[in-house]
Order: C-alpha cells, then sequence, then structure tokens
C-alpha cells in the first residue's frame, strides 16, 4: 500500500486529499490516521477538529488555510498552488478536509490543479457530515417506510439565489440534506412550501454533529427558521428534510424539548407517503422510484 515517504527528494512529492469525517476523531479511517500521523506538512481547514489535528506528530508542519462555508481565508487558487509547489519540492503533504474531500469540499478542483500540474495524488474518502450526523441523531437517511432515496444539496447562496429544481425537492419519498444551508433556511424553507412540500414537513437542524458540542432541533418547513433564531445555532449545520426525521424520537437519545414533532406526525406522514408511492408505482410515472426499488 502506497504510502508518505520520509524523506525528501529530486522527484515530486504526493498530495494525499484526505477526509478527516464531521468532527469526532473515531471516525478517521484506518487510513487517514496513519497519514496524519506520519504527516511531515498537513493542510487543514476549519472544519478539521482540534483533536485531529493533534494526532500529527510534533515534528509535523501544520498549515491552517481556514475553510469556512465554502470561503477560504486564503483563496481556493492560493491552496491548490501550495500544495503544488510543496509536492513539487519532493515533500508529500497531508491535505485534511472536513468531511468527504468530494463532497462539497473542493477536493476536485484541487485534485484537477494536482492532475493538470502532474503531482500525483491519492483521494482518501472520509465519512461525510450527512452520515455522521444521521447516525449521530437517530435520523436514517433512507428507511422504506420513508424515503427512497435521499440528495446532498448545498445551501449556500449564489449571488443572493438557490439555483435547486425545486419542483423536484418538493416531492414526497426522499431525504434533503442541505449543507451550508444555515442562512439560507428561510429560503429553503419558503421555496419547498411553494413548490407543494407539505408545512408540517419534519425539518432538523444537526449542529457541530458527532462532537461533543452536538445539538439537535427539530421543527417542520413552517416554523423551523423561527426555531432556529430562537435556539441560536451557527455553523457548521446540516438540514435534514424529511418523514425520517421523525425517527428521531425512537432512535434517537434526546431529551423530550429538543423533540417538538407531534407524536402522531409520523404515523400520519408514512401513512400518506405509502398511499403516493403506491399510485405512482401502479401508473408506471416515476421512473425514479422504480430504478430505487429495483436496486433495493
Ligand atoms: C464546505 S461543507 C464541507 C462538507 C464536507 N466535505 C463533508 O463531506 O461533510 C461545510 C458544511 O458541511 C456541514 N458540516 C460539516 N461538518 C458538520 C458537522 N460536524 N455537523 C453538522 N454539519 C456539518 C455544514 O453544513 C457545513 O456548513
Amino acid at each position: 500500500m502506497p504510502f508518505i515517504k520520509q524523506t525528501t527528494s529530486a522527484s515530486p512529492g504526493t498530495v494525499f486529499l484526505v477526509g478527516a469525517g464531521p468532527g469526532d476523531p473515531d471516525l478517521l479511517t484506518v487510513k487517514a490516521l496513519r497519514l496524519i500521523e506520519n504527516a511531515d506538512i498537513l493542510v487543514y481547514d476549519r472544519l478539521v477538529s482540534e483533536e485531529i489535528v493533534g494526532l500529527t506528530n510534533p515534528q509535523a508542519e501544520k498549515i491552517f488555510v481556514g475553510k469556512k462555508d465554502g470561503y477560504h481565508s486564503l483563496p481556493q487558487d492560493q491552496i491548490n498552488q501550495l500544495l503544488v509547489d510543496y509536492a513539487a519540492k519532493g515533500k508529500d503533504v497531508v491535505r485534511l478536509k472536513g468531511g468527504d474531500p468530494y463532497i462539497f469540499g473542493r477536493g476536485g478542483e484541487e485534485a484537477e490543479q494536482l492532475s493538470e500540474a502532474g503531482i500525483s495524488f491519492q483521494v482518501v474518502p472520509g465519512i461525510t457530515a450527512a452520515a455522521g450526523c444521521s447516525a449521530a441523531t437517530g435520523i436514517p437517511l433512507t428507511h422504506r417506510d420513508h424515503a427512497q432515496s435521499v440528495k446532498f444539496i448545498t445551501g449556500h447562496l449564489k449571488k443572493g439565489d438557490l439555483k435547486h429544481d425545486w419542483h423536484n425537492l418538493a416531492k414526497s419519498g426522499q431525504t434533503l440534506v442541505f449543507y451550508m444551508g444555515l442562512n439560507s433556511l428561510g429560503t429553503i424553507s419558503s421555496k419547498l412550501i411553494e413548490h407543494g412540500c407539505p408545512a408540517s414537513m419534519p425539518v432538523a437542524l444537526v449542529q457541530d454533529g458527532t462532537t461533543a458540542k452536538q445539538r439537535l432541533l427539530t421543527g417542520t418547513l413552517e416554523n423551523i427558521e423561527q426555531r432556529c433564531l430562537q435556539a441560536g445555532f451557527s455553523s457548521p449545520s446540516l438540514i435534514i428534510i424529511g418523514t425520517v426525521v421523525s425517527m428521531a424520537q425512537t432512535l434517537g437519545s434526546w431529551p423530550d424539548e429538543a423533540l417538538q414533532l407531534s407524536p402522531d406526525l409520523s404515523k400520519e406522514l408514512t401513512k400518506e407517503l405509502t398511499k403516493e408511492l403506491s399510485q405512482s408505482l401502479s401508473q408506471k410515472h416515476s421512473k425514479e422510484f422504480q430504478q430505487v426499488l429495483q436496486a433495493s
């Protein structure tokens, strides 16, 4: 298995684009842990927890590039150049990113630059925030009674707007997970309602998922923005929308006040969903459902 060289040489080094997972160090992959422990140079983002950065050896050079909700304190092109420059000098670099490098992590952009510069690189996947927060809150992202598909969506506004296919996102039988969406929570909720999603659709906000600071807030599309303002949620937070959210009541270990869905809501929504799903299948309307059922 290829691994970090311990010496520098005239030949270019390798850049390892490594996913650090959602925060809990126990959720690092074995490969990520080995690379972090052996790194000579570690370039890391804000979402990488202190505990994980602390796993490097004391001699390692640690370079913080401070990514926050899609923005870097060091611009992306300078980060790319930094990686290329170190590798060109024969250094192996561990580029550590929160979650998974290829999910809203700009890992693709960094890999493209490395490839163009002729630098060898490897991508080490990490547990993405959606998977970490799902497990940590008792909200399965798919469930045969609730959601036959799950979508990971950016909530980051571009030029003040979110250009999504709201008509499709408002359909039942799926779970929506918005990354970087806290500031556009109101827009997301109203767009979904406008396009036909029930205002009573359950929503969960998970802040600092999988860490000791984790917080969970539930509500509905209609009231989640207000609840979020009251509770004072901050980044990094994930928005999970769908009837699966009601499962946190049974699968999560949370105080009742964190879960403010009515106890009957889960049953009602499941009934509605099952009816709609069987109609759409019998009419052979939904290619998407057919494919998903075949795959399951
Ligand atoms: C730039 S994206 C990076 C996503 C990352 N590559 C991944 O796969 O999880 C940052 C967003 O991920 C979400 N996020 C990352 N870690 C999180 C955590 N521990 N708890 C909740 N949300 C998290 C938040 O929505 C945050 O705004």
